[in-house]
């Protein structure tokens, strides 16, 4: 199936003409779907299940409006809010709400990924997390670009992929910030571990982040690498403050994330890919009693399911959702199986 540039049919979402009055001489990155304020989630779908892929312990709620106003909602600043439910007090065992939603326009190679937001997901028990994966997977990959557990001190950046894509490299600091923690991306390793780097700065995730006025977290998927940046608020570069601008990622610096195409064909690797914006609950990572307890002590993950009380940092506040293209894209237009989502979650 051939995937013609996305996103332009969505009524919802902010295609922007502009990009393709002027061919600049050199190719650069303009703004192609916009998601942000009171039509946010029109171009987004809603989970409408249990957690049947990453077995949290969360009830993923369906578009009605009435499941909207509870957990998922743009507020009077005009900010997406993504919340798991903090105000039910549940049975031992029961799910809590909470949301999964995921583009439906699937965006290539050359692209670039941006998530600007004020508050991110924390606490014992949560797993949220910022993501693309193919329609087809593991065939066509997956790139989490944000994704944090329990009380993590900082963010993780992790592709999942079939066998053959790794990392090369494992010296920090001359290619990426960031700190290699394991090297293979295919996830029939390690029970599906991914390759994975973690940020070095506590601004990436939990209290820190909110407290830092929040930041943007981008992902560039080139035919050359996938590399992604992280930008506290008063760090964002000015290419990126305002929502047209004409981003240059040359000009950032290092990314903390780096997957190199000498190591990981990413042609090869990577079929166009949707967005994904969840907040799991324990679970397949954050429920395991060895990831859980080194953050959160004694108890176990379930038991802190059942009071609201403990999700009160549980939601994403987003000022957008931006996806840039014109980026390099050596493989030309892709062909693949038309896919199912099954096997699929962030980790
Ligand atoms: C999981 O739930 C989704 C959404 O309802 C559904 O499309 C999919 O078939 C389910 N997958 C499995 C493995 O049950
Ligand atoms: C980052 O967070 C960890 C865990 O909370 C803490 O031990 C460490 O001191 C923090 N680092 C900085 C630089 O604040
Ligand atoms: C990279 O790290 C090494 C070892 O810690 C250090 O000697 C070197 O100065 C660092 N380089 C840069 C550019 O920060
Ligand atoms: C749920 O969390 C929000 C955000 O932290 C907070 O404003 C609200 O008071 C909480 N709700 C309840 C019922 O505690």
């Amino acid at each position: 199936m051939y995937w013609p540039a996305p996103s332009l049919f969505s009524s919802s979402a902010l295609a922007v003409a502009a990009a393709s009055l002027i061919a600049p001489a050199e190719a650069g990155y303009t703004l192609q779907t916009l998601y942000q304020g009171e039509s946010f989630f029109e171009g987004w779908t809603f989970w409408g299940n249990r957690d049947n892929l990453t077995n949290g312990a969360v009830y993923y709620v369906g578009a009605n409006e009435a499941a909207r106003q509870t957990v998922a909602y743009t507020n009077p600043a005009g900010n997406v809010i993504l919340k798991a439910d903090n105000s039910s007090k549940l049975a031992t065992g029961a799910l809590r709400n909470s949301v999964r939603i995921t583009t439906q326009a699937a965006y290539d190679i050359g692209s670039l990924f941006v998530m600007d937001a004020y508050h991110v997901p924390y606490g014992c028990a949560v797993w949220p997390a910022f993501w693309t994966h193919a329609r087809s997977w593991p065939s066509g990959g997956e790139q989490d670009i944000f994704e944090g557990v329990n009380l993590a001190s900082t963010n993780q950046a992790a592709l999942h992929t079939v066998v053959g894509c790794t990392v090369a490299g494992t010296t920090t600091n001359v290619t990426q910030s960031g700190t290699l923690t394991f090297n293979d991306c295919d996830y029939s390793v390690a029970a599906n571990h991914g390759c994975t780097y973690t940020d070095a700065r506590n601004q990436s995730y939990g209290q820190p982040f909110g407290d830092a006025g929040g930041g943007i977290f981008v992902a560039e998927t080139s035919s050359n690498a996938i590399s992604m940046w992280f930008f506290p608020r008063a760090n964002i570069p000015a290419d990126l403050r305002t929502v047209n601008g004409t981003p240059d990622p040359s000009s950032w610096g290092l990314p903390w994330a780096y997957y190199p195409s000498s190591s990981c064909n990413i042609n090869q690797y990577f079929a166009p890919q949707q967005i994904t914006l969840n907040i799991a609950l324990c679970g397949d990572w954050a429920g395991q009693p060895g990831v859980f307890s080194p953050s959160c002590g004694t108890g176990t993950c379930a038991n802190y399911v059942v009071d609201p009380s403990n999700f009160d940092n549980a939601y994403f506040e987003i000022a957008s959702v931006r996806v840039y293209g014109g980026g390099v894209n050596t493989r030309g237009s892709t062909s693949s199986a038309a896919g199912v989502i099954g096997g699929l979650g962030a980790k």
